[in-house]
């Protein structure tokens, strides 16, 4: 066995947490969406889209591709077809990521084959890789020390963005990445606790009710919604605000959110994925 392939962490005896600055990455995240006028320099974005490039692909296929948006109006233009989410256009650089099967065509015609995987498992595998790199290139970037968030607005404007962004057919942005020096510390947020989303060898929601009420609790005492509680009239014009700092929630700012009269305009992606060249079937 050559050094390359010697058996690394975890393995019996390994206390992971101890001296493992991967895992203290990991274990520090929270996104960041105010950030300091300072670059991202060219050598740390290069091993940020390093990193990207480095993670697991189905198939090794790597259908995705990155757009480094560093250009300022462009940046501008972007950020206005991304409800005006700010730090997009004043992060250090943004990246987007696309789900992109382009080439992969290109790969299928050029070798005389007619392309069969126009199916929605593509548009899963592709955005998946699209995701996964994006993930990479957030914890590389975090681990120099750089805050990130990530942006799953930059499909609420499918079509806008991707004429902003010149994408060709079969490409489509999956989700941005924003990367810059941190201007704020919003600390850790609570996650559900554990055995709501892991349970062993079955489905196991025994313990839902009572861990969910807890958390809504948690992230009402956290201060977190105080002031960006989501208009109810956005859920129903006829439905009157009830809540108050001390009850709303995560029950009740995700119910919103699930709830509101802008997933409505959600629904056009798939449209818009089909006149991509994609297929939903
Ligand atoms: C796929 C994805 C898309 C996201 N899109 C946005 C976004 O468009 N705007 C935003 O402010 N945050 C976005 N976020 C950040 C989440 O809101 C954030 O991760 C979540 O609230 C948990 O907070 P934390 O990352 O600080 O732990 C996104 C996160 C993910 C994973």
């Amino acid at each position: 066995m050559n050094d390359s392939m010697t058996p690394r962490p975890p393995f019996p005896g390994y206390d992971p947490g101890q001296d493992n600055p991967v895992l203290e990455t990991l274990l520090s995240h929270r996104s960041i969406r105010l950030y300091k006028d300072v670059p991202v320099s060219e050598e740390a974005l290069d091993l940020i889209l390093e990193a990207a490039q480095r993670a697991p692909t189905g198939s090794n296929m790597q259908s995705y591709s990155i757009i480094v948006v560093d250009d300022s109006d462009r940046r501008e233009t972007l950020c206005g077809l991304c409800a005006d989410q700010r730090f997009i256009a004043e992060c250090g650089v943004f990246l987007v990521f696309c789900a992109d099967m382009s080439r992969l065509i290109e790969v299928c015609e050029r070798q005389g084959y007619r392309y069969r995987a126009d199916h929605l498992n593509t548009i899963l595998v592709a955005h998946g890789d699209a995701v996964i790199a994006c993930q990479n290139a957030a914890v590389a970037a975090e681990s120099m020390g750089f805050g990130t968030c990530m942006a799953g607005v930059v499909r609420r404007r499918p079509q806008a963005i991707s004429d902003l962004l010149e994408l060709p057919r079969h490409v489509f942005a999956t989700v941005g990445l924003a990367i810059g020096v941190a201007g704020e510390d919003p600390g850790l947020k609570p996650r559900l606790p554990r055995r709501t989303v892991v349970s062993r060898n079955r489905y196991d929601t025994r313990h839902l009710e009572e861990d969910l009420v807890a958390y809504d609790r948690t992230m009402c005492r956290t201060g977190i919604y105080h002031g960006r509680m989501e208009p109810i009239a956005e859920v129903d014009p006829d439905l009157e605000e009830t809540f108050t700092d001390e009850t709303y929630g995560w029950f009740e700012h995700t119910a919103r959110r699930l709830a509101g009269a802008n997933q409505e305009e959600k629904r056009g992606l798939g449209q818009f994925l089909v006149g991509k060249g994609f297929s939903r079937e």
